[in-house]
């Protein structure tokens, strides 16, 4: 039984010597596998007189038994090592600096939302919200466009399927839905503005089915037209960084205010170059009026007690007169080069 001693000493040996589990799979099939030492070792037992056998069964069966244990043993080692290797090679320094060049960059939308924002935050205007998902009454009806309204035609409507209760549902097509909900819900005098998304169905070099809108809202006692002309002559003049730029108000039409105006701004456009805040051309850059009294009634406002002034623009309008973007439908392309591009840093 020699035999079986010396292949017990060279296996536990080689086990103990096994630094990974592979070698340790080849150490087992080659002394416990079909082939492998001990069986082949087991299989003489036949060819042994009876009580030989015995004897040599039982050593044979120790050896096994032994072998396999420390195959174990030791295969919990190697697999307790595998995974604090693998954990270690995994694991992210959290106190090493971010890396300096981000590859990420803030939409020209983001930023100019951002920068709106903040000039309207410093005129003290409060920050509203609205569902995009709108019903006909606060896209329209409470806005004073009634039924069968030409002015309806106008926004090229995205309908939904009616809501269980009939209520006629649609994408918002104009942020001025929030005034409504505002009006509705707080108490004036009131000084909001809201951003978001707006829907139309229109698709050309200057239209986009989806598209971004700022609205602004202001509802006092004592809120006239001067009001009005002060408030978005400061804006422009801070938002275009042009301390001086020129300003004028034509009479317009929306049939939530009354007077209507729309403003323009001074520029020119000699050679086909578009310059902001030179020559004697005018472009025009948003919608504005005094709160229709309808609308103020239609929210429970009192229109001999309240007054104020609304205005509307586009996002996307403001951004490319800003940042000198030509074509309105490369925000929405999610091109990664034009991103890099026209992008803000993060930090910027
Ligand atoms: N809602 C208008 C539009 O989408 C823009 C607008 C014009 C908003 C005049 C106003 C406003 O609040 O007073 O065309």
């Amino acid at each position: 039984m020699q035999e079986a001693q010396k292949i017990q000493t060279e296996a536990l040996a080689q086990i103990e010597a096994a630094n990974d589990l592979s070698a340790l799979e080849n150490i087992r099939v080659a002394v416990l596998g079909k082939k492998g030492a001990i069986t082949e070792g087991m299989k003489t037992l036949g060819s042994l007189a009876p009580d030989q056998r015995k004897e040599a069964g039982a050593t044979w069966n120790a050896v096994k038994d032994a072998v396999a244990s420390a195959i174990e043993s030791r295969e919990v080692v190697l697999k307790r090592a595998a995974l604090a290797e693998k954990l270690k090679t995994e694991t992210i320094d959290i106190s090493l600096p971010v890396k300096p060049e981000t590859k990420g960059a803030v939409h020209p939308i983001s930023q100019a939302m951002e920068e709106l924002l903040a000039i309207f935050s410093d005129m003290g205007f409060a920050l509203a919200e609205g569902p995009d998902i709108e019903d006909d009454f606060h896209n329209f009806t409470a806005l004073n466009f009634p039924p069968g309204h030409p002015a309806r035609e106008m926004h090229d409507t995205f309908y939904l399927p009616d809501a269980a209760d009939a209520t006629k549902r649609l994408l918002r097509t104009h942020t001025s839905t929030v005034q409504i909900r505002a009006m509705q819900e707080q108490k004036p005098p009131l000084k909001l503005i809201c951003m978001g998304r707006t829907y139309r169905s229109d698709y050309d070099m200057t239209h986009t089915p989806m598209f971004h809108q700022m609205e602004g809202l202001v509802i006092d006692t004592e809120t006239n037209m001067g009001h009005l002309k002060g408030c978005l002559m400061d804006f422009v003049r801070s938002y275009f960084n042009i301390p001086d730029l020129k300003v004028r108000f034509r009479p317009s039409f929306f049939p939530f205010t009354e007077p209507s105006a729309e403003m323009d701004i001074g520029c020119s456009r000699k050679g086909g170059e578009l310059k902001l805040g030179q020559g004697d051309d005018w472009l025009e850059i948003l919608g504005c009026g005094m709160v229709h009294p309808n609308v103020l009634k239609n929210c429970g406002i009192d229109p001999e007690k309240y007054q104020g002034f609304a205005f509307g623009m586009g996002v996307e309008r403001v951004a490319m007169l800003k940042y000198g973007i030509p074509d309105l439908r490369t925000f929405f392309e999610s091109d990664l080069r034009w991103l890099k591009h026209y992008g803000f840093s993060v930090f910027n």
